[in-house]
């Protein structure tokens, strides 16, 4: 296991220690009494830290710290203490103009900074609800000034963008009204024992999203949210080393998602231990834009799937592996060298594997992989659902796998198990598409339809 090896050695220099002096924002002035806006107590208290080289500023338990966006600095970590929280604005006006810098907690070209003490940060997201809706909540758009286009002008939480040496750990993310925790352009980030809540209904209210970022470290993290729950993205630039190891998701989105964005590389990924439950989709890659996806690991990972309302992505596929064009101007991409070892999923619906014609996906192996599929939905399930683009969503019947475009599948110790259900077509393991798969290799595969008489699966 030198891959194990290697997470351990990199993690140690992620770790990096930030001793100096403390500031405590009350000592600035900050109220912390949830009504009154601590912005500028809080601020000056950071740039007296880095003033002086560096160290923590303290939000001391028992406060409420109303805050609009605030700018972290080099050598600064704030030190949210158990029982106090930072809470983020809910006006427009409590952020910066730039949408791009929509975030409560930002750190910009900076290094050696952090948030930890056992706290948290709340985005306060049910004051952008519009309206409550069980199957996907209508949210507030700030886009009239034009400078923000569409539905998706709220807030994220937490952003570190292009900077180095990060921390974030001990704290509770709460309620984001957007994106949670966002990395852009960082590089060597830890992320431990992290906890992160966001509404079930809201759109958009995803977990982490690394963004173009390398050396990522991700360990002991607990995210029950709406949307994709640890999301690596490339827009500018590559994916470089992310290590995701001891975490719980659930989400009614993936709970692992490559993609959308991505017109760049992913590269030296690894996923260990994790836990992923009740969610709409639980390992995914929505490859683009042309971005090339190798060298990636999954390795003890259990799942469970269901659908949920299909206007979010995602069909109840335990693992989604998509490479296609976005639209006709985008590229293809391709997605290579994926082990999937020691995977155990319960799920409503199959495998989707779906290359495209210029985008293979090549030398997917699967180990000690045990698939169980039952039903506990109504819903009619027999869509292949494309999105975003690539045919959208295509009506076809359910299978246990599902394979087009692929060139080279190696699958060991491999087992099927079928509950009974009334649907149509259920129970068939492999669906193929002709003339797009070749060099299949079945090894201790198996298939099998359990008994009706055990009912264990009815209820989601
Ligand atoms: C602004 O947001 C609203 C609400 O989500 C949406 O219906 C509308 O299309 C958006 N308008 C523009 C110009 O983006
Ligand atoms: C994890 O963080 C929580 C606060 O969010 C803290 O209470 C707990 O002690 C931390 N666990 C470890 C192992 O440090
Ligand atoms: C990540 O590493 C790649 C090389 O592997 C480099 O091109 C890219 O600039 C790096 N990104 C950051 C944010 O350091
Ligand atoms: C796997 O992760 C969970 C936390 O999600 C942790 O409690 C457990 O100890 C980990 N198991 C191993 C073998 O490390
Ligand atoms: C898979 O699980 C077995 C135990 O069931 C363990 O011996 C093996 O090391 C695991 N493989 C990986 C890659 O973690
Ligand atoms: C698969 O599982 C067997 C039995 O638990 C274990 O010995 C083997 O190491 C596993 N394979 C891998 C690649 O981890």
């Amino acid at each position: 296991m030198t891959m194990l090896l290697l997470l351990l050695l990199l993690f140690c220099s992620a770790t990096a220690d930030h001793g100096g002096a403390i500031f405590s924002v009350t000592d600035y002035g900050a109220r912390g009494d949830g009504k009154c806006y601590d912005t500028r107590a809080i601020q000056k208290s950071i740039d007296a830290c880095a003033k002086a080289g560096g160290g923590r500023v303290r939000f001391p338990a028992g406060g409420d710290y109303l805050t609009a966006t605030v700018w972290l600095r080099t050598g600064v970590v704030l030190d949210v203490e158990p029982g106090a929280r930072i809470l983020g604005g809910t006006q427009q006006r409590d952020y910066p103009e730039d949408p791009a810098r929509w975030y409560v907690v930002l750190a910009e070209s900076v290094r050696r900074v952090g948030i930890t003490g056992g706290g948290e940060i709340n985005g306060q997201g049910e004051a952008f609800v519009v309206r409550r809706d069980p199957r996907k909540n209508v949210m507030v758009s700030w886009n009239a000034t034009g400078l923000c286009r569409g539905d998706e002008c709220r807030p994220r939480l937490v952003g570190f963008i292009d900077s180095a040496d990060v921390v974030v750990a001990d704290v509770t993310l709460n309620q984001p009204a957007y994106w949670c925790l966002h990395l852009v352009r960082c590089d060597n980030t830890a992320i431990r024992n992290v906890s992160i809540y966001g509404d079930f209904d809201s759109p958009n209210n995803d977990g982490i999203d690394i963004e173009d970022s390398n050396n990522t470290f991700i360990t002991n993290c607990h995210i029950d949210t709406g949307d994709d729950a640890i999301c690596p993205k490339s827009s500018t630039g590559p994916v470089v080393n992310l290590f995701v190891t001891d975490c719980w998701i659930r989400t009614k989105s993936s709970a692992i998602k490559l993609g959308s964005a991505s017109w760049f590389d992913f590269r030296r990924l690894f996923f260990n231990n994790i836990t992923i439950v009740d969610s709409h989709r639980g390992i995914g890659m929505q490859i683009r834009d042309g971005g090339k996806v190798r060298d990636v690991v999954f390795a003890n990972i259990k799942i469970s799937t269901r659908y949920y309302h299909p206007s979010w992505w995602g069909r109840a596929e335990p693992i989604y592996i998509t490479a296609c064009p976005r639209d006709q101007s985008s590229k293809s991409g391709s997605i290579s060298d994926i082990l999937f070892v020691n995977i155990s999923a319960v799920s409503e619906n199959g495998l989707f594997l779906a290359g495209s014609e210029g985008g293979l996906l090549r030398n997917l192996k699967f180990k000690n992989v045990s698939l169980t599929y039952r039903r506990c939905t109504t819903d009619p399930g027999d869509i292949y659902d494309y999105r975003p683009g690539c045919g959208e969503m295509v009506k076809h019947s359910t299978a246990g796998m599902m394979m087009e475009h692929i060139s080279g599948l190696e699958m060991e110790n491999v087992k099927m198990r079928w509950y009974h259900s009334h649907f149509k077509g259920w129970d068939n393991p492999i669906q193929i598409r002709p003339d797009t798969v070749d060099k299949l290799s079945f090894k201790d595969w198996e298939s099998e339809i359990v008994s009706k008489k055990d009912r264990e699966f009815d209820k989601c």
